[in-house]
């Protein structure tokens, strides 16, 4: 692993910077492969994640993992991580100042991977990352803010229930594989949307 990265992964695992290092198991830094040209962002740990340390292992993680290895991608050749490292109770959304305490390790990752494109998964993610809010109106899309680019999709806990919306995540994860295929050969992108910093 880069030892960045690794520095970043020993901060978060001993990190005490909100309350949820009270009621945590174990944080959970962001996982995969360093070279990576995506970054698959989801909200906060859940149960299992918390349990183990890992991101994305119980039920929406496997989702996840399907639509991926649909595209013929494995979850190793990618790097997964969350904006929250530690699992807030019940799995309740993170408040504003746990979101901005963590902050910094997000922005490390980012900076350490310097991924072609982010992918956000699901709505609270991309409130955090993006200030958006109504995924279903920009999900599919192509989002820039600050010379970064980004791809908005649902959150793959949402298709566990409903089967409409796991051929939604595959087909979504199919264009960010082509859209990165593009940006490697140079390719001219069109972005759909610009956030403001
Ligand atoms: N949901 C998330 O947003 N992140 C995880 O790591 C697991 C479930
Ligand atoms: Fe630290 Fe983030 Fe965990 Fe809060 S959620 S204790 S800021 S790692």
């Amino acid at each position: 692993m880069d030892s960045n990265l690794e520095k970043v992964r020993q901060n978060v695992i001993e990190c005490t910077k909100c309350d949820l290092c009270k009621t945590r198991t174990n944080s959970v830094p962001g996982k995969g492969n360093f070279n990576s040209d995506v970054i698959f962002v989801g909200e906060a740990p859940g149960k299992n994640e918390d349990l183990y340390g890992e991101p994305f292992i119980g039920i929406a993680g496997k989702k996840l993992s399907e639509a991926l290895e649909k595209t013929g991608i494995t979850r190793d050749e990618v790097y997964i991580t969350n904006t929250v490292k530690c699992r807030p109770p019940n799995n309740r959304v993170p408040t504003k100042l746990e979101k901005d305490a963590c902050q910094e390790y997000i922005q490390k990752e980012i900076e350490i991977i310097k991924p072609k494109i982010i992918c956000v998964l699901g709505n609270t993610a991309f409130g955090s990352v993006l200030g958006g809010t109504e995924i279903t109106k920009f999900r599919g899309k192509i989002g820039k803010k600050n010379n970064q680019l980004y791809f908005i999709t649902i959150h793959p806990a949402a298709t566990i229930y409903n089967q409409k919306l796991v051929e939604v995540l595959k087909q979504d994860i199919k264009k960010l594989f082509d859209l990165i295929r593009e940006l490697k050969s140079g390719k001219e992108i069109t972005i759909d949307i610009e956030f403001s910093s």
